[in-house]
């Protein structure tokens, strides 16, 4: 949930001058930027240990700026400094590692679709030992590591990650960093930047280490004191519905997400590659889409088949000069409260808060559903009076008959998740 900072006017005034003097940017309005996801596997579980770490900018530029943990719920959630290109790599031990390039939204939660495949050869890992914290000052200090590679082929990605902090930082071969940043560093010594961060007191549990090789295979990631966190990943138990909305994985190991924006309405978006969908249109169990690859015009068929926990869509696909077998794989449920949250920004958010309790121009909503009576007109809170009101609006609020019952429902759904 995003956490906002304001109150009442003199806070909203204090706060623009505090961060007025202490130079931070207050662009990107009141709340704050994350990027959150759940970290499921290709073989259907949900890992429960790990490290995400994120580069400012495109992907594979080694610009390593933030970073966090999974949590024993395979969920992560990292603040970002500002939104724009981002490049996400996530990590789990026994587990091939995902970079994404993604654009993150300011000022609002962006949740992350994660597939990570099986590592089916973990004997070739990359292995960090020999972890040392050394203090420079009171206020800096570094990081020391040896790193080897039993397949000789590590990458750039040395990283340290605090956790606590939300920062990652790239370690570089004692020797020097390679100058074109991308294949065959050497095994041996790694060190990071000055930390600026004081070394006393600081519980080394708290930060994690993760080294990848060229393969995108890496090795335990282990903590501060050289522990690996590994924590088996659970099965992944949410049952999945029999429709197209959803997060799917492609033959060819790609990630979408489909979505119902409005009723008879399909769209699609994959989540990194060069297939664009043009156009979705289901008709019973059929989905016809039509899409560009790299430009280039192409089209498909695909059946919609539900067997138990087994989702399918399923078909060939034709461009100009191939065919071929297009078989997705349903990985995730559509979040209605991910749909809700846009109905409502698109809608709402100009006159209600949704995380606070402040009038903006009607009442703020936060904790709508969770309060006996409704905030303006006092009556009993139930779905009916408050679908009344967004359909016939109020005193001094519009309206709201063009909107579907379903995305109706989609608001409600998200008025109740605050
Ligand atoms: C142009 C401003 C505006 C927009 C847009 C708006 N509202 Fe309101 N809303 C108000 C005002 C003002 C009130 C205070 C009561 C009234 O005027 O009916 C209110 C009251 C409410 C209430 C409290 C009703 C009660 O009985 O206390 C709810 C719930 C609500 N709005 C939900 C929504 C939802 C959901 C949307 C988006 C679909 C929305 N509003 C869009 C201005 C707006």
């Amino acid at each position: 949930m995003a956490f906002r900072l304001y109150s009442v006017k003199i806070g909203v005034v204090f706060i623009i001058g505090m961060a007025a003097v202490l130079g931070l940017s207050v662009t990107t309005g009141w709340c704050r930027t994350y990027v959150s996801g759940t970290v499921l596997t290709a073989d259907g579980k949900v890992v429960a240990s790990g490290a995400v770490a994120l580069e400012k900018g495109a992907l594979h530029n080694n610009a390593f700026l933030a970073g966090g943990a999974i949590g024993a719920n395979g969920r992560f959630k990292i603040p970002l400094p500002s939104g724009g290109p981002w490049g996400l790599h996530v990590y789990s031990e026994k587990y091939i590692y995902f970079p994404l390039q993604i654009q993150v939204t300011p000022g609002v939660d962006n949740e992350i679709p994660v597939i990570l495949p099986v590592d089916g050869q973990p004997a070739d890992d990359p292995v960090i030992s020999d972890i040392h914290f050394s203090k420079l000052s009171g206020e800096v200090f570094q990081v020391r590591m040896q790193v080897n590679d039993p397949n000789g082929n590590l990458g750039p990605q040395m990283l340290a990650i605090d956790t606590r902090r939300f920062k990652s930082y790239r370690l570089v071969p004692q020797s020097g960093d390679l100058k074109d940043k991308k294949a065959d560093f050497p095994a041996g010594l790694y060190v990071s930047p000055y930390i600026p961060a004081a070394l006393d007191g600081e519980d080394l549990q708290n930060w994690l280490f993760v080294v990848a090789d060229h393969q995108c295979s890496n090795g335990p990631v282990v903590n501060g004191l050289g522990q690996s966190v590994f924590k088996p990943p659970m099965v992944y138990s949410q049952k999945l519905t029999c429709e197209v909305a959803g997060i799917w994985k492609s033959n060819f190991d790609k990630i979408y997400r489909f979505s119902q924006p409005a009723p008879g309405q399909i769209a699609g978006e994959q989540f990194e590659g060069n297939l664009i969908i043009d156009r979705m249109v289901q008709k019973k169990n059929r989905l016809l889409v039509n899409f560009q690859l790299e430009g280039r015009k192409g089209e498909s068929e695909l059946a919609l088949t539900c067997r138990e926990n087994r989702v399918r869509l399923e078909g060939r696909y034709k461009l100009a000069d191939k065919s071929g077998q297009w078989i997705f794989t349903k990985l995730k449920n559509a979040e209605t409260a991910q749909t809700g949250r846009k109905l409502f920004e698109a809608n709402c958010a100009a006159c209600h808060f949704a995380h606070s309790k402040n009038n903006k121009i009607g009442p703020g909503l936060q904790g709508l559903f969770s309060s006996p009576r409704l905030p303006d007109s006092d009556r009993p809170t139930s779905e009916v009076a408050v679908r009344g009101q967004i359909v016939d609006g109020g005193r001094k609020m519009p309206p709201f008959k063009h909107l579907a019952p379903e995305q109706i429902v989609d608001i409600i759904e998200y008025l109740k998740s605050l």
